[in-house]
């Protein structure tokens, strides 16, 4: 029977994969909110995450409103019903405790028919709703469940999608949105679309037709990455004669920028690109990409901070000085 779990196989590994777009290396979720948003913890029904600079800070809900609703942004007796992975109910269950549906090592007391009481078991423990007790974890089955973003934050906040530089998500009546920014991209931690060079990303999308059209595919070639002055993708030649759907993306060491024509990374002021001539620099003051050569950018942190000129002077990137002397570097000839 090796078809099974080959097939299993294979679905195991695409959950896995979606999984980790989401908790890549247990990173950190509060990497795609912007600063103060305050979204429900995947993991619990009972606690919020606050995000402050990119940091998850828990708060908890407890005694008789241990529920936190993400539309209020408050801690709430009940739920409405259509959150149903939260969905709790103590009819019936008086003094009984209740496994959190979102975690194995919460729980819910049931004090009355209608007041569920949020606890957590100790350190290293998880909940079994059938012995009502807190046993050590290797003994458990219990396995945290995935969830689904817009039952942890409210309509209309926009969230970071990794998958694209230019990508971002917002919830619409519950429904997760795909959303994108056009010709910048998008800013996790103002929620905004900004300038390309203000966002560290290295998931560029593909421009279109990248590796050129079905007619004529680029076959073992390096192309602009369109977004940066020294990132390129490089087309690799694929067997069935198709332009390459998924090109690597690379950039040029520092202080190089990509140039298609030679098809190598050479001197900045060899290379015509007027997509942040700062990126990747350690210089303080670069060539401007402005036609005439007479104006220079200041750098901080490889990002352009400020354009300046040199009046009636030339600047000469070498020296990194304006000088009396005609400059014609390929990258602000006129
Ligand atoms: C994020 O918010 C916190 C708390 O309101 C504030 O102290 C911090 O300066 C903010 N960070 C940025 C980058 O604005
Ligand atoms: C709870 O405990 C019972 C009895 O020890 C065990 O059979 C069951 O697998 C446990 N449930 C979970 C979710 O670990």
């Amino acid at each position: 029977m090796e078809t099974p779990r080959a097939i299993l196989g294979v679905a195991l590994l695409l959950l896995l994969q979606t999984l980790d777009l989401v908790t890549a290396r247990g990173e950190d979720i509060c990497r795609l909110f912007s600063n103060n948003t305050v979204i429900r913890d995947p993991e619990s029904c009972s606690q919020s995450i606050t995000c402050i600079d990119s940091v998850s800070h828990y708060s908890r809900c407890t005694g008789s409103t241990p529920f936190f609703d993400k539309d209020t942004g408050k801690c709430v007796k009940s739920l409405s019903t259509s959150t149903s992975s939260c969905s709790i109910s103590c009819e019936d269950r008086t003094t009984q405790f209740l496994a959190d549906p979102k975690s194995c090592y919460g729980y819910y007391y049931c004090a009355d028919e209608d007041t569920p009481m949020y606890g957590t078991c100790p350190q290293d423990t998880h909940f079994n709703a059938t012995t009502q007790m807190c046993s050590r974890q290797y003994e458990s089955d219990c396995t945290t469940s995935t969830f689904e973003y817009c039952n942890i934050v409210k309509n209309s906040v926009n969230f970071d999608n990794l998958q694209g530089c230019n990508m971002y998500h917002v919830c619409e009546k519950g429904v997760l949105k795909d959303k994108t920014c056009s010709k910048t991209y998008y800013q996790a931690s103002t929620g905004e679309c900004v300038s390309k060079a203000l966002v560290d990303c290295d998931a560029h999308p593909l421009p279109t037709d990248v590796c050129g059209k079905a007619s004529k595919p680029y076959e073992n070639k390096f192309v602009a990455d369109e977004a940066t002055c020294r990132g390129y993708f490089y087309c690799a030649k694929q067997k069935d004669g198709t332009p390459d759907a998924n090109p690597q993306w690379n950039q040029c060491p520092q202080d190089k920028f990509f140039d298609a024509t030679s098809q190598m990374c050479i001197a900045p002021t060899s290379v015509k690109c007027s997509y942040d001539r700062c990126d990747g620099r350690t210089a303080s003051f670069v060539e401007s990409a402005t036609k005439g050569c007479r104006n220079y950018l200041s750098c901080s942190g490889g990002v352009t901070v400020a354009e300046n000129s040199c009046g009636n002077y030339f600047f000469n990137e070498e020296l990194g000085a304006c000088t009396p002397n005609v400059q014609t570097y390929t990258a602000c000839k006129s």
